[in-house]
């Protein structure tokens, strides 16, 4: 992936497609561009230039290159052009124009973020297991016609990178990212400044994490615990901890899961995917923060040693659950994961899970459920996920409710019942806090998708590894 900078104009520009972004009742900028024509052209096709339109056509010998890309950039907010780019993305993938210009009669510095991240995030697809006839090239190079900012674009291509990680993460089927293989990604992203942990499933059981071991025990792939420690050069600003669940593939265990709701569940270790996304990123944009990474790599399975429904497990931290679902695994993953994070001493602790159908019902593929009791926390999480254009929700967090998880044999169940499933997910959660601020994503709807929404192709999105770079550093 390469950025250049160019002031050329649309005509000369030497590339295969140009992009053009145009705002809303502003398709007379075309004029001046191409000539009166192609605005005639456009509004034939009923093109406006608000947010979504779509237009792709030859460009006639008029320019240089052969394809011109029509995006409407609606009211021509930041993530308005992120959104036309991400557009323009998508179609540049779907003919393999593998060298692309934008423009965008307002380009500024502050536009080449969500240019680049717009427009390689709408490019991404997972085709690895595709036949090679089937494949169309990415956009290997992306020139904007604007003013130019090498670190930007840099840094730009830094979020793409971290997130398409994570994409390629989760999209890998369950036979390719399981435990192992997942603690193996980690341990290629040590360096000089992050250290990587990986405890295997002796390990995970002498240590005392239950929930780890509970899960994963019904598996020929064992479990891992795996522990990435990024430590900045200077003195950390803060310390945090990114907890993933890395349930590499749910199939419900004992409680088995439906063929259909069993489809796409190798995408359940997405919250991982996030985090380690993220450390890709942090690798490369260096920040004065002190992370910790904290991933429980399991496979949830249905077979002759898997954990049961009545069994009583003891938490990291000396909680004990009792088990009314094997499908509820992702809470007794993260609580050990917690336990841990909570005793590394850190400022802020934030969870990532595919956590619960219930969270899909009530929000949707847009928005992540945020659960915390930290309002200002709340409030940065949020910030950022607006600035990158990721929906996150804050929920409603009452304690009282913690009654739907009284246990007859143990300290807690894992499951509150239908009613507020994801709300008492969290809460099941917070009593494997103590000593940090914290707070939950349940990140099931926009972690994976199963058909394409917005310029996001199906499969993995790499939900949040963007908002969490920026929270970061904050
Ligand atoms: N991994 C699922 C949640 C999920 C569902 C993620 C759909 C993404 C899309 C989780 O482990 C699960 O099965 N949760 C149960 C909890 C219930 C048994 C209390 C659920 O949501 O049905
Ligand atoms: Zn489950
Ligand atoms: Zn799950």
């Amino acid at each position: 992936m390469k950025i250049s900078f160019s002031n050329e104009s649309v005509k000369t520009v030497d590339c295969e497609a140009v992009a053009i972004a145009i705002a809303k009742d502003k398709v007379e900028q075309v004029t001046s561009l191409l000539g009166a024509q192609w605005t005639e052209a456009l509004q034939q096709e009923k093109f406006t230039g608000k947010i979504d339109d779509q237009l792709i056509l030859p460009s006639l010998g008029v320019c240089k290159a052969k394809r011109l890309i029509f995006v409407g950039a609606g009211n021509g907010t930041t993530n308005d052009i992120r959104r036309a780019l991400g557009n323009a993305g998508f179609l540049a993938r779907t003919k393999g124009a593998s060298s692309v210009a934008v423009h965008s009669p307002d380009l500024t510095t502050n536009s080449i973020e969500p240019v680049v991240s717009g427009f390689f995030a709408g490019n991404y697809r997972y085709d690895r297991f595709k036949m090679t006839k089937d494949r169309k090239a990415p956009t290997d190079t992306l020139c904007i016609m604007g003013p130019e900012d090498q670190s930007l674009a840099a840094a730009a291509i830094h979020l793409v990178n971290a997130r398409n990680l994570a994409r390629d993460l989760v999209n890998g089927p369950a036979d390719v990212i399981y435990p192992e293989s997942l603690a193996q990604v980690a341990r290629e992203l040590a360096d000089d400044n992050i250290t990587v942990t990986v405890w295997d499933e002796h390990k995970i059981k002498s240590e005392g994490m239950g929930g780890i071991t509970a899960v994963g025990q019904g598996s020929s792939n064992p479990a891992r615990f795996i522990h990435l420690h990024y430590k900045p050069t200077g003195t950390p600003r803060k310390k945090i901890a990114l907890v993933g669940k890395g349930v590499t593939f749910d199939s419900g265990g004992l409680s088995l899961k439906s063929s259909a709701g069993m489809q796409t569940m190798r995408c359940d270790m997405a919250g991982s995917a996030s985090v380690i996304g993220a450390f890709k990123g942090i690798k490369h944009l260096q920040p004065d923060v002190e992370v910790h990474g904290l991933i429980g790599a399991v496979e949830n399975m249905c077979a002759a040693n898997s954990y049961k429904l009545g069994d009583i497990l003891t938490i990291y931290n000396g909680k004990t659950v009792e088990i009314h679902n094997t499908d509820a695994e992702g809470r007794l993953v993260l609580a050990d994961c917690l336990s841990y994070g909570s005793k590394l001493g850190v400022d802020y602790m934030v969870d990532l899970a595919t956590l619960t159908g219930a969270c899909v019902v009530a929000l949707g593929e847009f928005y992540s459920a945020l659960y915390t009791n930290d309002d200002a926390l709340a409030a940065d999480i949020v910030a950022a996920a607006n600035q990158q254009d990721e929906g996150v929700w804050r929920m409603p967090f009452p304690d009282f409710y913690k009654e739907k998880l009284k246990a007859d044999w143990a300290h807690i169940k894992n499951v509150g019942g239908r009613a507020a499933g994801s709300i008492t997910a969290g809460l099941f959660l917070s009593e494997f806090v103590t000593d940090t601020k914290w707070a939950h994503l349940d990140i099931a709807g926009p972690a994976f998708f199963d058909k394409k929404f917005r310029y996001f192709t199906s499969g993995g999105t790499g939900a949040m590894v963007e908002s969490l770079l920026k929270w970061i550093d904050q």
